[in-house]
């Protein structure tokens, strides 16, 4: 099939367009670069353009005879959509509007979209289904929450098929090591940690450097260790589910809501003590005020996935998925710039 892959520069999106790729598909990105680098391109080919640019959208859709559209381009960073929510409600929303409005006035009626955890809020309990309650804690979860809804109206009413892959903590890299991570600013953990690593490596910071020693936010929250839970999947194993997603919607399924993660938690101190046996080496930390917008425990049933379309995570330990992003960071200190 020929898919359209907005954001397909961006992290989630680059490890998709190599998936599609070594499936047969041909993937069409479709990315501004404002956050994607095109040294992430892994297959098929890229127009540079803007979601507010109906026009190019229009001609890139008809040009390449696009079957299907995945919508990585969004904005995904809790923290900042609490200081900035225009920006998230923009482009997460409005933005996806016009995608959505070109796709049908060109007739095509195939969507996955990238959804987040974060739609679930603060869950009471966990694992969580895609049955739990949506209440989102910020701005970021909301936005999707929003689009989630839009798409069930346009299922309803103009018969757009769809799934909504709802994420949780994506993490990791190809395990070729040359596509990885690389926003700017960085603000995940696991990157922030192997960075942290990387600078320490002769144990004497610059006063540069230690301006930039690893944060945890929040060692106060109702958990063992009083830092965050998260659940992380490998970015492959993410990456893979959008193609049986994909392959399942095109041969019939009904659209649907998945969740992806590994269903194990892992607090803020275990990720960063795992990366220091990983990578054998100090991660200097200053435990600091808790992160506006954040969930204290976010953890994953992905047995839906599993059952309805037989997604089994390659990748699913910890150690596996620090590993491959500690290779790429290893292999490519300066991201994509070297
Ligand atoms: N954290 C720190 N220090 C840092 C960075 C992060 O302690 O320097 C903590 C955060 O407070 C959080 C945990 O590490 O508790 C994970 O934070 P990330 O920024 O890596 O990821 P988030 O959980 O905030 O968000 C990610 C994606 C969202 C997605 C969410 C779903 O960025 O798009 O996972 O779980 F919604």
């Amino acid at each position: 099939m020929n898919i359209l892959v907005t954001g397909g520069a961006g992290y989630i999106g680059s490890h998709t367009v190599k998936e599609l790729t070594s499936h047969g598909h041909l993937p069409v990105t479709y990315d501004n670069l404002s956050e994607g680098h095109q040294e992430a391109l892994r297959g098929g080919t890229w127009v540079k353009g803007n979601l507010s640019d109906e026009e190019k959208l229009g001609e890139t859709l008809e040009k390449y005879s696009i079957d299907a559209v995945m919508h990585f381009a969004a904005f995904c960073l809790v923290g900042e959509s609490v200081t900035d929510p225009q920006k998230y409600y923009h482009n997460n929303v409005t933005q996806g509007l016009t995608l959505l409005k070109v796709m049908l006035e060109h007739n095509i009626k195939l969507f996955i979209f990238s959804s987040t955890a974060a739609v679930y809020g603060e869950p009471q309990e966990v694992p969580v289904t895609e049955n739990y309650p949506l209440s989102p804690v910020n701005p970021y979860g909301q936005s999707k929450e929003t689009f989630e809804n839009i798409l069930a109206d346009y299922q309803r009413a103009y018969g757009l098929n769809y799934v909504s892959l709802r994420y949780f903590n994506a993490s990791g890299a190809d395990p070729d090591g040359k596509i990885g991570e690389d926003h700017d600013p960085e603000t995940h953990l696991i990157p922030l940690v192997l960075k942290s690593a990387l600078m320490a490596e002769n144990h004497s910071l610059s006063s540069q450097q230690s301006s930039r020693i690893l944060k945890i936010f929040g060692t106060d929250y109702p958990t063992p260790d009083g830092t965050c839970i998260r659940d992380y999947i490998h970015i492959c194993d993410l990456a893979r589910a959008h193609i049986l997603a994909l392959e399942a919607l095109s041969n019939g399924m009904k659209s649907q809501v998945f969740n992806l993660g590994n269903g194990n938690g892992y607090s803020v101190k275990e990720v960063i003590s795992l990366s220091k046996k990983i990578t054998g080496r100090e991660i200097p930390v200053i435990e600091s005020p808790r992160r506006p917008g954040d969930p204290a425990v976010l953890v994953a049933s992905s047995e839906k996935i599993k059952k309805e379309l037989g997604w089994v995570p390659q990748f699913p330990e910890l150690d596996r998925i620090i590993d491959s992003a500690w290779k790429w960071h290893k292999g490519h200190p300066n991201g994509f710039k070297k």
